[in-house]
């Protein structure tokens, strides 16, 4: 077969290196890829959001079947235009994607079918939006309504800090010419979980449970991130409570959205904050997490084609996972996630023992392997338990000896830290 795989960072590294695995993926094409995935697939320069771009080549390749990354090109319709054309995708519609692209849907829907999720209210007008603030108080959690890659949250303990926060989405929102909205949440307190399952209609196959980074420091000190590290699966969340969360948090979600006239095919993650109250989503996204898949896929026992095209046919994957732990620290340049350089010659990258490479932002040139974005690379290892894979990750960075000039990581990685400080 020929796949199509959509996507340039960790989290498509991960899904090439486990479709390499597969005996019937005959060619891996990848847009835009990047310098790890050029091993291993044949990379096309496609843009991500060059949809029309990327179905011409998906038809002229015979591609099988495209599985897409980010969420940009779901938001926009990428799965859309690939049926309509005939073509087998494994992604969200636009409309099913929404559960991702707009918080306020997602808060509303979450309402509506009984989800468990932060109290909320939702504002286009700034002044309505602060006096609602100052009748809650802090801390309270201000999100743009939009994508924002990560940097659309901002969980204020301070009353001028969450007014700003409300002044700069709303403004941001009005420059993109978009209708603005932003959602004000109830701030929650707990460890958080990610749980991503595989669903296609009202199936629901959940993977195992993982906890990313958002942080750019140790001790969730520092802005958000895209994600510093993460490790599979979550030993303080019983089975029993898992189960819990897939019956209410993603089946509710899958058969909601059903009901809503769209169902959703493709993976769904459910991002939760474990709450005395219990667990709580704080977010939807419409995709698979990064950098939660280069923690989860090193565990599946699965043929990951095998597994999607299963799902697209209604059919239980039967998941089998192994029963080990998997841990992955980013390398990210020094000033991200503000302003950083590229370019910068990586030092070598030779995995040792148990220990994967998963490129983000690298490039390959004429000198060797530089750096190609904010996140380069995650390292991960798999052990025994989760002691065993840490320190796997840990020794192999000891090793390359990093400036702190050039790149930092963080050192805290498989620890539970509670966020304090607000996030901006
Ligand atoms: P999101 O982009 O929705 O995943 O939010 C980014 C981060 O902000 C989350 O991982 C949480 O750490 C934090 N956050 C989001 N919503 C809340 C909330 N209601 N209460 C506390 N923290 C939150
Ligand atoms: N790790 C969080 C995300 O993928 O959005």
């Amino acid at each position: 077969m020929n796949v199509l795989l959509v996507g340039r960072g960790g989290r498509e590294h991960s899904i090439a290196m486990k479709l390499y695995e597969s005996e019937q993926v005959d060619q891996l094409y990848a847009a835009p890829g990047n310098g790890g995935i050029s091993d291993i697939a044949v990379c096309t320069d496609l843009d991500e959001m060059d949809i029309d771009g990327l179905l011409t080549f998906a038809v002229e390749k015979a591609i099988d079947l495209t599985i897409v990354g980010p969420e940009n090109p779901l938001v926009a319709g990428i799965a859309d235009k690939f049926h309509k054309a005939g073509m087998r995708i494994f992604a969200p519609t636009k409309q099913a994607a929404m559960l991702e692209g707009s918080k306020r849907y997602a808060k509303e829907f979450m309402q509506k079918y009984g989800i468990p999720t932060a109290s909320y209210a939702s504002f286009t007008h700034a002044a309505d939006a602060k006096a609602y603030i100052s009748q809650i108080g802090v801390p309270v959690v201000v999100k743009a309504d939009g994508l924002a890659g990560g940097k659309g949250v901002v969980v204020a303990h301070a009353i001028d800090e969450a007014y700003r926060a409300v002044e700069r989405f709303l403004a941001a929102d009005h420059n993109q010419g978009s209708t603005s909205s932003i959602v004000i949440e109830e701030c929650l307190e707990g460890p958080e979980l990610s749980l991503m399952a595989f669903v296609h209609g009202s199936n629901v196959y959940p993977m195992l449970p993982a906890r990313d980074y958002k942080r750019a420091f140790d001790h969730d000190k520092g802005p958000n991130t895209g994600g510093m590290g993460a490790y599979a699966p979550v030993e303080d969340v019983s089975a029993e409570t898992l189960e819990r969360i897939t019956n209410t948090v993603l089946q509710k979600a899958a058969d909601g959205m059903k009901k809503e006239g769209h169902p959703f095919t493709g993976i769904l993650y459910a991002g939760l904050m474990m709450t005395e109250e219990g667990p709580k989503v704080i977010e939807f996204n419409a995709r698979f997490g990064d950098p939660e898949t280069e923690v989860v896929l090193p565990l599946l026992k699965n043929d990951l084609l095998q597994v999607l095209l299963d799902v697209l046919d209604g059919k239980d994957p039967q998941l089998s996972w192994e029963p080990k732990h998997c841990a992955g620290v980013v390398l990210a340049s020094a000033g991200y996630p503000e302003a950083y350089e590229k370019g910068i010659l990586l030092p070598d990258l030779t995995p040792e023992d148990s220990v994967i490479i998963v490129h983000a932002g690298t490039r390959i040139t004429a000198d060797g392997l530089v750096s190609d974005g904010g996140r380069v690379l995650l390292a991960g290892s798999r052990g025994d338990t989760l002691t065993e894979a840490i320190n796997g990750v840990y020794g192999w960075l000891e090793r390359r000896h990093i400036q702190p000039e050039r790149f930092f990581y963080r050192r805290d990685i498989g620890q539970i830290v509670l966020a304090e400080d607000s996030a901006v």
